[in-house]
């Protein structure tokens, strides 16, 4: 018999807040978004504050952390406005990404071994309000010596390269997070992992022994748009032929 190591799912639901955003109304809610994922047993609930506001909200982060029964990871640039955020919202962690406004998604690691003294003030700061904290990092070894040196809690690894790579390089680029993964396990980090993980490309990084989580969105909700589409156009067909909605939401 197999035996399967249990890892957990962190549901990332920012991309349920981008189709929201794109018309300016108040649904879909990704608060109910997170509550349907920890029914689904999700084991926690990852929003991206990003400065720009393209997707999350700020009311979103209160709305999820008081209503939705899950750790939240709280991922933001490590600014000042982000901390007293963090401070107020006082989410189970905070993982720390690097941020830039052109991007479309967080496309890089954080350089925390250059960025060191800065960091490590901002590390303690928001540990001293109870809050465990994660570097988002490429599975480098000098940035695992550092996030460790520095204090952090946890660790996630980039898997952006591992998703995008063409499949020569596959196997390259998952060697690198099996060998970060250990590396950083065996310096007492809690290891954590993701961004581009989907239906095809997660088994080999769910299989990594070392991994606690993995985080993932993108993927999530352009499945749960397919799978909920039939559902969707079926329901709307009934409402106009005179049928009753049972619904959950305003748009829904
Ligand atoms: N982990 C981190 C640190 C991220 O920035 C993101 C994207 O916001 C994810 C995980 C989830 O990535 P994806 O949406 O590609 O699953």
């Amino acid at each position: 018999m197999t035996v399967h190591k249990i890892i957990e799912l962190g549901v990332n639901v920012d991309h349920v807040a981008t189709l929201r955003q794109a018309r300016g109304v108040n649904y879909p809610d990704p608060m109910q978004a997170a509550e349907v994922a920890r029914k689904a047993g999700a084991d926690g609930i990852t929003v991206h504050l990003r400065e720009d506001r393209r997707h999350i909200q700020d009311h979103d982060v209160f709305s999820i952390k008081g209503n939705v029964n899950l750790p939240m990871n709280l991922e933001m640039a490590a600014t000042q406005e982000m901390l007293k955020i963090a401070k107020t919202v006082i989410p189970y962690e905070c993982c720390l990404v690097p941020e830039s406004r052109e991007e479309l998604t967080t496309e890089g690691g954080l350089n925390v071994a250059g960025n060191a003294d800065f960091l490590s003030d901002y590390i303690s700061s928001l540990q001293e309000s109870g809050i465990k904290v994660s570097l988002f990092i490429d599975p480098d070894k000098e940035q695992i010596e550092a996030s460790k040196r520095l204090g952090a809690d946890i660790i996630e690894l980039h898997t952006g390269a591992y998703a995008d790579c063409g499949e020569e390089q596959r196997e390259f680029e998952l060697n690198r997070i099996r060998l970060a993964a250990k590396m950083a396990f065996d310096a007492g980090l809690q290891v954590n992992a993701g961004h581009g993980l989907h239906y095809q490309n997660v088994a080999k990084i769910a299989a990594i022994e070392e991994l606690t989580c993995l985080n993932i969105g993108h993927s999530i909700v352009a499945r749960a748009a397919m799978t909920g589409f039939y559902e969707a156009v079926f329901a709307m067909k009934q409402l106009m032929n005179g049928a009753r909605l049972e619904s959950e939401g305003v748009g829904t």
